[in-house]
């Protein structure tokens, strides 16, 4: 794209700009009064508050720590969840929905005074937060959500303008939200818990968990960790329980471009209303004013070419702002629950020892502290008015049934699209860097073909539940359409729910 650069590779700000510690893998089996598992902020948070009350807290990361969907956020810490404050209002009523808004309220002003209390350089600041539209029927859902506002005492004001200078016919501001550096927040939350005797361990992976007398993990490696309670704060819940969170969430990858800004931002965080999605803050990373853009929301495995999205954002960038050239692009993947409330409690009904918190519709600063609070309380046996709301038991007749038809509809169209379509591109044909899929000796194959042109060879069966996983060309990733699980192109699983990585094919089978 003319006056663009595109990075090669996808790599999120955050991480460039704070070095995390590495900790090493489990190598014997241990014991603890809670095992996390999971380091995004959730895991983070309720290890911060746990450790405070002197329990004994292993946390562990199948890869890295604030390596998943936490380390690729836009975040914007805010109770402005897009616009949903008139759908709970219809679907819960007044006292669930002022409890979503309080619980959003109270981690945005946990975080605020976990920040003072621990003079955590995170750059923090408040900034009031907007939802725009440029379309008129979204104008009228901007006036019902405001309504909505009214209802629930929030703070906010419908308009015809807003500080960004960008086209539209309305906005809606919630004043008094915030922005932050979450790595650098959630580094310091860390060592503090690590003062307090938190134990962590990378590269491990809990592969199940065993409900005997005792209640342990197992890694994959054979390690157990004996514990009273777990908390799978993994994104997908690491373990199922036979509770098929598999079918009452569906995920949603989104993308993200920064670069440098030449002028000044007019301050605001902002959002639109309609699609194609389009999420803007700023950042000041290592001095350096920065714009981020965020947007182009698809299901996973759905979209059209990958770096399609990317080159999107950039043109956004490029009409409307004064952005040098995009230093930075990545994505990220949210998943979404069939009432759109999070999934945060005990995982199964029966069973009150794994305990997991999923589902943050790409709300994960708000989400996931308040889910570390939720947790730590419900350990620690303290009341916490938010139990009922997110518990993951709940049931809502209408419409979540409904959905739930949809998506495993959905789930089975692909399972049953992806086994028959036939494939004959020829690998020969292949460009450096691209993939295709193939028939090799009856079986389908995803083939990847490397800048050295060397050729890496996957069966696209997903192990999770076996759908056909999709080329992703911008991460350089095979995802699953049907539950969110990715791989490398070499067949590790960087996302579960899939545990176990794509069979590889050698060139010669
Ligand atoms: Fe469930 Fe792939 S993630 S089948």
């Amino acid at each position: 794209m003319a006056g663009f650069n595109m990075p090669q590779k996808p790599e999120p700000i955050w991480r460039e700009s704070v070095s995390l510690p590495s900790f090493p893998a489990l190598k014997e089996s241990i014991k603890a009064d809670v095992a996390i598992v999971g380091g995004g902020i959730t895991g983070i948070t309720a290890a911060y508050l746990l450790t405070q009350q002197n329990l004994k807290v292993v946390l562990l990361d199948a890869n890295q720590i604030l390596n998943g969907t936490t380390g690729h956020t836009t975040a914007k810490i805010t109770a402005q969840h897009g616009l949903i404050y008139d759908e709970l209002l219809s679907h819960f009523g007044l006292e669930k929905a002022s409890l979503y808004y309080k619980a959003a309220e109270e981690a945005k002003q946990f975080i605020e005074h976990t920040v003072k209390e621990n003079s955590i350089k995170c750059d923090f600041r408040n900034e009031d937060a907007y939802i725009y539209t440029n379309s008129s029927s979204y104008l009228k859902k901007l006036d019902t959500e405001k309504k909505a506002y009214d209802k629930l005492k929030i703070k906010g004001k419908l308009s015809d303008n807003m500080p960004l200078d960008l086209p539209i016919k309305g906005s809606l501001v919630m004043y008094n939200q915030a922005q932050f550096h979450p790595l650098k927040y959630l580094k310091a939350l860390l060592e503090e818990a690590i003062k307090n005797q938190l134990t962590v361990y990378e590269n491990t992976i809990a592969a199940d968990i065993e409900f005997n007398k005792k209640t342990s993990i197992v890694t994959s490696d054979g390690h157990r960790i004996t514990c009273k309670y777990i908390i799978a704060a993994s994104h997908f819940p690491f373990h199922d329980s036979r509770s098929f969170y598999f079918a009452r969430m569906y995920p949603e990858r989104s993308y993200l471009v920064a670069g440098k800004q030449n002028e000044k931002f007019a301050g605001g965080m902002y959002i639109n209303a309609e699609s194609p999605t389009r999420s803007i803050r700023s950042a000041n990373i290592d001095g350096k004013d920065m714009l981020l853009f965020g947007g182009e929301n698809h299901k996973t495995g759905q979209g059209k070419s990958t770096m399609s999205h990317y080159e999107a954002l950039q043109k956004f960038a490029k009409e409307f702002f004064e952005v040098e050239e995009i230093e930075y692009r990545w994505s990220a993947q949210d998943l979404t629950t069939l009432d759109k409330v999070p999934y945060i409690g005990p995982a199964t009904k029966d069973n009150r020892t794994y305990l997991t918190a999923t589902g943050f519709r790409k709300w994960g600063m708000t989400n996931g502290t308040i889910a570390g609070k939720i947790l730590t309380d419900y350990i620690t046996g303290t009341e916490n008015p938010y139990f009922d709301l997110f518990t993951p038991s709940r049931f809502h007749a209408d419409p979540a049934v409904k959905k739930f038809m949809e998506i495993n509809a959905d789930v089975a169209k692909h399972m049953i699209k992806g086994k028959l379509e036939f494939t004959q591109n020829n690998i020969d044909k292949l460009e450096r860097d691209d993939a295709t899929l193939a028939r090799i000796d009856g079986k389908r194959v995803g083939v990847y073909k490397d800048k050295d042109e060397a050729i890496h060879m996957v069966d696209t069966t997903c192990t999770h539940l076996g759908c056909e996983v999709k080329w992703n060309s911008g991460d350089r990733t095979w995802d699953c359409p049907c539950h969110g699980s990715r791989f490398s192109y070499t067949g590790e699983v960087m996302e579960g729910p899939a545990k176990k990585p794509l069979t590889r094919i050698k060139a010669n089978n």
